[in-house]
């Protein structure tokens, strides 16, 4: 396969959104099975943060005990939960998650905000998560926020370069570097996966996650794929967003990734569009949107 995609709509899809701390377990699991249905099969299904910072991921213990028969189902696919300390990975333990997703930020305003903890002291409290979630048979991933730069953080891809190799060495088989307030362009997308290689960073194990206030999330794709990534993470309906980040917008929609990969000629895990398209308007009533 060309391109592999993370669906992140049923986590940063939801996660901003007004409306979804009322969505049942039910109406998740759904959106999550027609996601199946589509032919993905990378879905990040929730997180384990404290439900006051984040009230609709609060039910994704039951969303993932509702998934395990659909797990057991289907080997092959592969639900991702977000982690962000010991106990969030006790949570993950607790109903037997595959792969947990680990989150720091390169922006000290940003990584305040998100998980109260300096830059410095989430890369050295982060290690104990991993070792013990891979201890524990886990997969783990790692994103690193703000890649592209913040109020308080100019772009410097040295530095990117440096925590994502940090990452892979600390255990993580892969770091999806993200773009959280959508301020990636072309160039500095060259620039970024120019000096990836330069630092001698396995491309293989690089992501890139672009939210997409600004409508470039597929010129950023192009030219990402131009220079070596093969790996994305993408949101169905174009749901998405930190909510403790300046700004955020919807992520990549999943829609014009797929798309882009069809014109292309890539081929990708969608294989049933119409799915696609059924989860999408699924999940855009339950919230009660219009399509994007
Ligand atoms: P804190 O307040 O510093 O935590 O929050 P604490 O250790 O001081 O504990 C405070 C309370 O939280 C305690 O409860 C803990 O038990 C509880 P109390 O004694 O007061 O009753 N607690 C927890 N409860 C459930 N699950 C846990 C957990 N940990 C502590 N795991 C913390 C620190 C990290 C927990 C908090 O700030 C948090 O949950 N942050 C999550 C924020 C978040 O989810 N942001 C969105 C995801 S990141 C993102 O979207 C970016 C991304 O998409 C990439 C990109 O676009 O760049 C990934
Ligand atoms: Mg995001």
């Amino acid at each position: 396969m060309d391109i592999q995609i993370v669906d992140v709509s049923a986590r940063d899809g939801l996660q901003n959104e007004p409306n979804a701390a009322s969505l049942s377990v039910d109406a998740k699991v759904e959106y999550i099975s027609l996601l199946m249905r589509s032919g993905l099969k990378r879905i990040e299904a929730g997180s384990f943060v404290r439900a006051a910072a984040v009230p609709a991921m609060a039910n994704s213990e039951a969303v993932a005990r509702a998934l395990l028969p659909l797990q057991e189902a289907n080997p092959d696919i592969i639900f991702s939960y977000l982690v962000p300390n010991l106990k969030g990975l006790e949570r993950a333990k607790a109903i037997g998650a595959k792969e947990i997703a680990i989150f720091l930020g390169l922006s000290e305003q940003f990584s305040r905000a998100n998980i109260n903890a300096s830059v410095d002291q989430s890369f050295i409290d982060i290690q104990p998560v991993i070792d013990e979630a891979r201890t524990a048979g886990m997969r783990v991933r790692g994103y690193v926020s703000n890649v592209f730069g913040y109020s308080d953080l100019e772009f410097n891809p040295d530095v990117v370069a440096y925590r994502s190799q940090q990452l892979l060495n600390m255990g993580c088989y892969e770091v999806s570097l993200g773009d959280t307030t959508a301020i990636a362009t072309p160039d500095t997308v060259a620039t970024l996966v120019s000096t990836l290689r330069v630092h001698s960073v396995a491309l293989h194990q690089v992501a890139l996650h672009f939210h997409d206030t600004y409508g470039k999330a597929i010129q950023n794709v192009e030219t990402a794929y131009d220079f070596g990534i093969r790996t994305f993470d993408a949101s169905t309906g174009g749901l998405g967003g930190c909510p403790y980040a300046n700004s955020p917008k919807g992520n990549l929609a999943m829609e014009d990734l797929v798309q882009w990969c069809r014109v292309h000629g890539h081929s990708s895990p969608v294989t049933n569009p119409d799915a696609l398209y059924s989860a999408k308007q699924f999940i855009l009533q339950q919230l009660g949107k219009p399509s994007p």
